[in-house]
């Protein structure tokens, strides 16, 4: 019988030089450094793991979210999604993810008093945004602005001081759906709607979005709450894209708003937040159901994908997208249903049924249903990413506070595989030889 040491290890051999290893196993996986020592002479760096885009390499050790993409699954600090998106409220989940337990009442009354009391920006803030050119993407004023807060507030790079950290959570908070409406509100010529105390979170937003002449703008509570369940639908999805830089750029020891403005960056990209926006034009080109079987086609004959389909990590189904579904009907009833919406039912239904999409467990993702809520609601395309970085922001600064206090974690440095040039000698211009290949190579332009 083995003993448990040698059960919960590894053991490789390398065939260069025949040497065995034993490499322990600790909570599933192998410290990739511990690969290090198997090395075909004294002088080879040792064996390293290649992983572009990081498939199978655990980055950290983390206690927020829990996906099983197989099942299904997502959970926050064990809370299943869709308890919370029935039961719970946006800044009650935030304060979950963050502070790892639900509040009772009291202490969930001081942190929503604490993060409306934290929703104004500096006045100097408005100027700023007004810098912008006059069409700017809503998206590039959150990147910017974002980072720019780290100037406003430099108690932040306090980040050992746990009040301060605190004080920085409840900022960011309270502040992005502040310059998140300001980067509509700039983009459209209007002017800037100041957070209202006696609204709801999402409603305070819907008001600074929206609000024009009118004495006190009373959100639709539909819509509000609507809002509210897409925010806890997007609070936290542990190491994505935009959390991974998060970190990564947090692992520097920078301020959060600079570590969170790279966050926004990632996202801004479209493979990750701007799916549901590439979902709305996919529906509108497609344009009446009776082309919806021809369009299925083209996406099997490898013409385009079926965007808001497919997950890198739900193979069975991704639960947001249920619970969205569910969501916009309940908007359609209230903003009269979007013809877009028949579209995308009837691509639903037949790419459910197609081996092409079942073999290859391609299902509805959150950004199938999201984007056509989003629309419904009044909330132009460019505005989509931004939503989404409004509910990201709980789970980017959860996990921003637990890689602080992480003893393990390091700044991020990857290896590479180094596949260029040998050492040569430098060449002085005057005797370099003219190089067309490079000019090709590179693409330079002849001014
Ligand atoms: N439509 C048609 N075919 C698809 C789709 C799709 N949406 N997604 C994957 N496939 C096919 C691929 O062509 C591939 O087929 P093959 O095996 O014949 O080559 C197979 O399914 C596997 O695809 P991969 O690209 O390897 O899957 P991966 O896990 O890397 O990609 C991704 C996941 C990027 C989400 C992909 O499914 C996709 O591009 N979907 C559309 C874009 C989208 O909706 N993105 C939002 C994701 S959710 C989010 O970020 C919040």
């Amino acid at each position: 019988m083995q003993d448990t040491d040698s059960r919960n290890s590894l053991t490789v051999t390398d065939n260069r030089t025949g040497q065995s290893y034993e490499i322990p196993i600790d909570l599933g996986a192998i410290r990739s450094a511990d690969l290090r020592q198997i090395k075909v002479s004294p002088d080879d760096f040792g064996l390293l793991g290649y992983d572009p885009g990081y498939l199978n390499t655990a980055s950290c050790k983390s206690q927020i979210t829990y996906i099983d993409g197989d099942k299904g699954i997502l959970r926050y600090r064990g809370y299943p999604i869709e308890q919370l998106a029935e039961k719970s409220t946006f800044l009650e989940t935030a304060y979950l993810l963050i502070k790892g337990v639900l509040p009772d009442k009291e202490r969930l009354a001081v942190w929503t008093y604490n993060i409306r009391h934290n929703t104004l920006t500096h006045s100097n803030v408005i100027k700023f945004m007004d810098g912008f050119r006059y069409d700017a993407h809503p998206m590039g004023i959150l990147v910017g602005t974002v980072g720019a807060l780290s100037t406003f507030y430099a108690d932040a790079k306090n980040i050992t001081d746990e009040e301060s950290r605190k004080l920085q959570v409840r900022r960011l908070i309270g502040k992005i759906p502040t310059i998140a409406a300001m980067s509509y509100r700039h983009s459209m010529g209007f002017p800037y709607v100041l957070p209202e105390d006696d609204l709801s979170y999402t409603g305070n937003f819907l008001s600074m979005m929206f609000r024009m002449t009118e004495a006190h703008y009373k959100p639709n509570p539909v819509l509000e709450h609507a809002l509210d369940v897409l925010l806890i639908l997007h609070a936290d999805h542990e190491q994505n894209c935009s959390t991974s830089a998060v970190r990564a750029v947090g692992s520097s020891g920078v301020d959060p708003y600079s570590a969170l403005a790279a966050g926004c960056a990632a996202l801004y990209g479209p493979l990750h937040g701007g799916a549901n926006e590439a979902v709305i034009h996919m529906l509108k080109k497609i344009g009446s159901l009776d082309k919806v079987p021809a369009f299925i086609q083209s996406v099997k004959d490898g013409d385009g994908r079926l965007m808001g389909f497919g997950h890198r990590v739900y193979k069975n189904y991704d639960p947001r997208a249920k619970i969205i579904k569910k969501v916009a009907f309940e908007v359609f009833e209230e903003t009269g249903r979007s013809p877009l919406l028949d579209i995308a039912l009837e691509l639903e239904r037949i790419a459910l049924e197609d081996d092409y999409f079942v073999n290859r467990k391609l299902y509805p993702n959150v950004d199938f249903y999201s984007g056509l809520i989003y629309q419904a609601m009044g909330f132009p395309l460019d505005m989509f990413p931004v939503l989404f970085a409004i509910g990201r922001v709980p789970g980017w600064l959860a996990q921003w506070t637990e890689q602080v206090q992480d003893q393990e974690q390091k700044i991020a440095r990857p290896r590479q595989i180094y596949l260029g040039e040998e050492e040569r000698a430098y060449m002085p211009i005057e005797v370099r030889p003219k190089n067309r290949i490079d000019e090709q190579k590179f693409g330079i332009c002849r001014l």
